[in-house]
């Protein structure tokens, strides 16, 4: 797994800090309003939980619908960034920072579960079937679990091996490349700062064929019912961006 070199750190704790959201501007409010309509839709509502909230975009949306969600995450920058959100609905104080590995939640307390925008796929196959433990010892028998991950087939087809974006923030740089036999896509991001300063880390994430996941999921006990091409409901065929999963802990 990548280390961040200068601080020694892991690099899905570097790869997280409030840049990150220069990284990805568009997925903000606005894209989560429209992406939690579906997914409560398809029963995402009553307790959920918004696992890897990131800054909160989808846990506020939840909320406007009226679910009772509580999001959970390991960056302390972007659960602060999430004060920003406040307003006639207020998020921030309904998010908690935690390791998806080890809950700091009860058993069976939570009707549904949102892992959205590929916030799986960090930590090594061990690492990653601890998630999917912590996911269905939390969730009740019965509750509704979906997760929104990349399709490898798809980044491997439109990988694009080196771009760069003036933002408000510097000049971007993000070089992409697929590891372990394509199992792993890797980005490196610089960001020049307008002063001078350099900012770099990288993103390294598990690419699950729509089979690996399959078997992990049931594994762990949670039964697959359903799989789409993206947050709208998309049909899961040969022009699916995404695969989004949906599940029933059993
Ligand atoms: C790609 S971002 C998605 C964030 C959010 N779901 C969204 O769509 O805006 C992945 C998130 O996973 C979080 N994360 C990384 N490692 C984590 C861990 N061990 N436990 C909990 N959250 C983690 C990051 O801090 C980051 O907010």
């Amino acid at each position: 797994m990548a280390m961040n070199d200068a601080r020694e750190e892991p690099w899905y704790v570097a790869a997280f800090r409030s840049e990150y959201r220069t990284v990805y501007p568009h997925r903000d409010l606005e894209s989560a309003r429209s992406e939690v309509a579906w997914a409560h839709g398809v029963g995402i509502k009553g307790r959920v939980l918004d696992l890897c909230c990131g800054f909160g975009r989808h846990s506020l949306a939840l909320r406007e619908l009226g679910v009772e969600v509580v999001g959970v995450d390991l960056s302390l920058d972007l659960l602060r960034d999430s004060r920003e959100l406040d307003g006639d609905v207020s998020i921030s104080n309904r998010l908690v920072r935690g390791d998806a590995r080890a809950l700091p939640f009860a058993d069976e307390g939570f009707d549904g579960l949102v892992n959205l925008f590929s916030s799986f796929g960090y930590f090594g196959d061990e690492g990653d079937r601890e998630v999917l433990r912590e996911v269905r010892r939390v969730l009740k028998p019965g509750a509704t679990c979906l997760f929104d991950l990349m399709l490898p087939k798809k980044i491997r087809e439109g990988l694009v091996p080196e771009s760069k974006r003036k933002t408000g923030a510097g000049l971007l740089i993000e070089r992409r490349s697929l590891e372990d036999d394509g199992r792993r896509v890797v980005k490196r991001v610089r960001l020049e700062e307008p002063g001078g300063g350099v900012q770099e880390w990288c993103e390294d994430v598990r690419l699950y064929e729509p089979e690996e996941l399959d078997d992990l999921f049931e594994a762990a006990g949670l039964e697959v019912i359903g799989r789409f091409g993206g947050l709208a409901g998309e049909v899961f065929d040969g022009a699916a961006s995404r695969q989004v999963v949906l599940m029933k802990r059993r």
